[in-house]
């Protein structure tokens, strides 16, 4: 079963977190359960027409991966098309799904301490990483950094009090609110790269015992953790992150053709076991603009170069990618690369979506 084909999934909870953001539970079918088995980490791209327009979003599933349950949290943007509808979406209605995708994830198995860092709506896949590597390993300790205005705005706070409950040596949350007034010093304000080390320099929380970083959260925030924790001595290849915005990049690449293009690059994508080729004008496309154009339906969600639902392999040919907030530097040196930010740098270009 292709990892990037949409199911229609029945809605079989939908429960408010807070009064901007509601969780989301699916109703997987026995034949589509291999296909939503998930790592924890992984994110969901959601599909629905909104309005006669095609709009996808990503969210991160919140779930423990140990169960077979399937949740996302989804946060309510000002304006966004995607998050408005869900807030409006009840139990037994459908939305169209595609497996779970995405690099963020924690391999379940060993014996670790995990640092999570999360700002927002970044808890979501930080939660799932936390359930499930509690309930699967049973020596593995998680250390939670939670940023958030107020303590009515946090998104899954009675789940983190039954998980903290549950699991009292194990696991300690450390709350950062920016709006409210704490006791601490040190947990009032927001999360940023000095508040980071500050809970080191405290004793609060001991970086030799740390074998893996995950921040999730703006953009600013994970460049100031990750600083942060390699000033530390932490190394880079410990620290994973997952960039969480709503806004697309700021470049605006598509252009609309109505004529034939003239000084073209020959692109070829395998998608599904069948290579398509198209021409793409490298003053003014990205790969997946002008595969859009050409009538393929490319896997892609949030078109900013965050999500990676669009990452495929460069098989030959040069290729530069407008931004880059979700590839790791070893998926870079092996060859892969963001569809819906990849401008080709030569004459052709084959892509490969069935090696991503
Ligand atoms: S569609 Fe999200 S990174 Fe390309």
């Amino acid at each position: 079963m292709s990892r990037n084909t949409f199911h229609d999934l029945k809605i079989s909870n939908i429960r408010p977190l807070t009064k901007q953001s509601v969780c989301i539970s699916f109703d997987v079918s026995e034949d589509l359960k291999p296909a939503f088995q998930f790592t924890p980490g992984q994110y969901l791209t959601l599909r629905a027409n909104i309005d006669g327009e095609d709009i996808r979003r990503s969210y991160s599933i919140c779930s423990s991966s140990n169960h077979g349950a399937l949740e996302v949290g989804v946060k309510h943007v000002p304006d966004g098309l995607f998050s408005s509808h869900a807030m409006k979406l009840i139990t037994g209605a459908t939305l169209s799904v595609m497996p779970p995708q995405g690099c963020f994830t924690a391999e379940l198995g060993g014996k670790n301490h995990y640092l999570l860092v999360a700002a927002g709506s970044g808890i979501t896949p930080c939660l799932s990483i936390a359930t499930s590597v509690l309930e699967a390993e049973s020596e593995s300790q998680i250390t939670l950094i939670y940023g958030n205005r107020s303590s009515s705005s946090m998104m899954f706070k009675a789940e983190l009090n039954a998980l903290k409950d549950r699991y009292t040596e194990r696991l300690q949350v450390f709350h950062v609110l920016s709006r409210e007034q704490q006791d601490i010093e040190l947990t009032n304000g927001r999360i940023e790269g000095d508040k980071v080390s500050a809970f080191f320099e405290a004793g609060l929380i001991t970086k030799q015992t740390i074998d893996a970083a995950y921040i999730c959260g703006p953009e600013e925030m994970i460049k100031e953790v990750s600083s942060a924790l390699t000033g530390l001595g932490m190394p880079a290849s410990n620290i994973h992150f997952e960039l969480f915005t709503t806004a697309k990049s700021g470049k605006k690449p598509t252009k609309a053709f109505e004529s034939p293009i003239e000084d073209t690059t020959e692109v070829s994508i395998t998608l599904d076991g069948t290579t398509q080729i198209f021409g793409l004008d490298h003053e003014n496309e990205t790969v997946l603009a002008a595969a859009q154009r050409a009538g393929l339906d490319l896997p892609f969600s949030c078109e900013g170069g965050m999500c990676c639902t669009c990452r495929c392999k460069i098989v030959s040919g040069g290729a530069k990618m407008d931004v880059n907030y979700s590839l790791q530097d070893w998926e870079i040196e092996a060859g892969y690369t963001l569809a819906c930010q990849t401008r080709p740098t030569g004459k052709s270009l084959t892509l490969d979506f069935d090696d991503a």
